[in-house]
């Protein structure tokens, strides 16, 4: 059986925190991995989450099934904090997934029973995995142009001429906020345009909210997709608890489906939960009902949304500090960009083999596309990482 099988490629991140475990170095510096880290290096336990899971042992009477929809309670909090009641919730259907992941996966499995070998288009570059899920439900990937590597910005003309030209049988991913793995992101501005391009071309808008919150804020984070999913009659929205409740692997998040009407949401909702029912049968509740604990609860919710803040305003330190260190060291402003971007992740532009220098030579690690976490960013280091980063490229 398994000699017909071709070794799988795996996803690259794996392959490189594999290589940074096994690096000897004390003062490697591991700016890879996609998870929050705190200064000492830890992707920590929200004081909230602790209390909610406290909460939970001690007044939880069962372990029996949620349903297929999953924690409804866990929906409804995530709909009100991502869409803020900007559609009619008669509109909205929603089910848990396995994290944002497994929110994606429902979604796209069901856009591709409503357009067999339908054609989707996702940002060039994005999270690796868009990609490998769409073609494992038999969608059609290809890319949309997003990212100008000279600028580091986005190429707003391009993305825009691209999207203009699709018709209601294509379906566009857009990344909700925090653009990974580039870190530039849409103004609002910009948003309009795009929600009006999708409105006026009938093109269908998936949006991928996996940083709610890393970004500007949680409200000023929601303008995209509250603008998208207002402004077009259907829509679908995966959201994701893992970063900003810090829940990577309880495997929380939530697919959302708005329908046109009542009966579209009612038939979309159906088809949700057949796709469940026939992959995981039931999602997992823990993480689900922490997040809901949290956000039904006013004390709870208010921690949450400071410890939430304390580490977006970390991160967007941490960029202003680097900006600034390399700024100094070089007197050029050419990496000035990495404080304008928002969000965990800056795509820095470097070639594969600088990369691959800096790695070997100085124990920094990146993605090979050279994507940093900022978050990663050792804030008494900030100098002697610009120093690497300006030696690599001269
Ligand atoms: C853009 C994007 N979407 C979705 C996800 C899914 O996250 P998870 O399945 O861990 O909730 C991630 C995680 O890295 C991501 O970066």
């Amino acid at each position: 059986m398994f000699e017909t099988l071709k070794k799988a490629t795996l996803d690259k991140i794996f392959v490189l925190m594999a290589e940074y475990a096994a690096d000897p170095r004390t003062d490697k510096i591991d700016l890879g991995v996609g998870v929050y880290k705190d200064d000492t290096g830890l992707t920590p336990i929200m004081n909230s989450v602790r209390k909610a899971e406290q909460r939970i042992h001690d007044t939880a009477m069962t372990k029996t099934y949620m349903g297929v929809v999953g924690n409804k309670g866990f929906s409804a909090a995530v709909v009100d904090l991502a869409l803020g009641g900007i559609v009619d919730l008669k509109r909205v259907r929603t089910v848990n997934g396995a994290g944002g992941t497994g929110a994606l996966s429902i979604l796209m499995n069901v856009l591709s029973r409503a357009r067999p070998g339908g054609r989707i288009f996702i940002s060039d570059p994005s999270w690796p995995n868009h990609w490998p899920m769409a073609e494992l439900v038999g969608l059609k990937p290809h890319y949309y142009p997003y990212f100008d590597p000279r600028t580091r910005r986005v190429d707003f003309p391009a993305m825009m001429k691209m999207i203009d030209s699709l018709t209601t049988d294509d379906i566009v991913l857009l990344h909700g906020c925090c653009h990974n793995p580039t870190g530039a992101n849409l103004a609002r501005e910009q948003w309009d345009q795009v929600a009006e391009c999708l409105r006026r071309t009938g093109a269908f808008p998936l949006v991928d909210l996996a940083y709610l919150g890393f970004g500007d804020g949680l409200e000023e984070d929601a303008y995209g997709v509250r603008k998208v999913v207002s402004s077009v009659p259907e829509s679908m929205v995966a959201f994701s608890a893992s970063k900003n409740f810090g829940l990577y692997r309880e495997r929380a998040g939530v697919a959302i489906a708005i329908g046109k009407n009542e009966t579209d949401a009612e038939i979309v909702s159906s088809q949700m939960q057949n796709v469940i029912r026939a992959t995981i049968s039931q999602t997992p509740d823990h993480g689900a009902e922490i997040v809901r604990v949290i956000l039904e609860d006013r004390e709870l919710r208010a921690e949450w949304q400071a410890e939430l803040t304390a580490m977006r305003e970390r991160m967007k330190r941490l960029r202003v500090k680097l900006a600034e260190a390399i700024r100094q060291r070089s007197n050029s402003k050419d990496f000035d960009f990495i404080a304008e971007h928002s969000g965990m992740f800056s795509l820095l532009g470097l070639p594969p083999a600088v990369v691959e220098r800096l790695k070997v030579k100085d124990g920094v690690y990146m993605i090979n596309d050279s994507r940093i976490n900022v978050a990663g960013i050792p804030e008494d280091r900030v100098g002697e990482l610009a120093d690497y980063l300006l030696a690599a490229v001269r």
